[in-house]
């Protein structure tokens, strides 16, 4: 387990290229992040409905199926518009616990045609887990899935 990714960028971009489907790139885009960095428990999609978050493809323990409109972390980075790192999820006004396990956490909105239709969130174990690197990167990854995939 490197962090590399250089390597990762390149085994998920090789993932994505003969598939479209959402459900196929978004469950293989997860299982590659969370077999690829060190130190997370959580790799996932979640997807916008009228009601606020679905679950969708993820990697880790079972989740909360439904986060609640500009709720929690990751309804912060899908009403921001931008990715939102948190360093220490127990001071994060609300926080939405799904694994008691986590304790920091990045969401990453996936924005197409100018609307926010998803978030691809990870959750760590350690305090302070993801930077800016891992942003940045994560960033292209996401932007990568998006061009990739077709959405019904
Ligand atoms: N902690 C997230 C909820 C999703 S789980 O971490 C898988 C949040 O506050 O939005």
């Amino acid at each position: 387990m490197t962090n590399d990714y250089d390597l990762l960028e390149e085994q998920i971009a090789a993932l994505l290229a003969d598939e479209t489907d959402f459900i196929a790139n978004a469950a293989n885009a997860s299982a590659a992040l969370y077999h690829g960095l060190s130190d997370v428990n959580w790799v996932g999609f979640y997807f916008a409905d009228r009601e606020g978050l679905v679950l969708g493809p993820f990697q880790g323990r079972p989740a909360c199926t439904r986060l609640p409109r500009g709720r929690g972390v990751c309804g912060a980075a899908l009403t921001r518009g931008q990715t939102v790192i948190v360093d220490d999820v127990a001071a994060f006004a609300g926080h939405i616990v799904c694994d008691p396990a986590s304790q920091s956490e990045i969401a990453l909105p996936l924005c197409r045609d100018g609307s926010a239709i998803g978030v691809l969130d990870l959750d760590s174990p350690l305090k302070g887990r993801f930077t800016l690197r891992d942003a940045a990167a994560l960033e292209r990854i996401a932007a990568r899935f998006l061009s990739a995939t077709s959405f019904p």
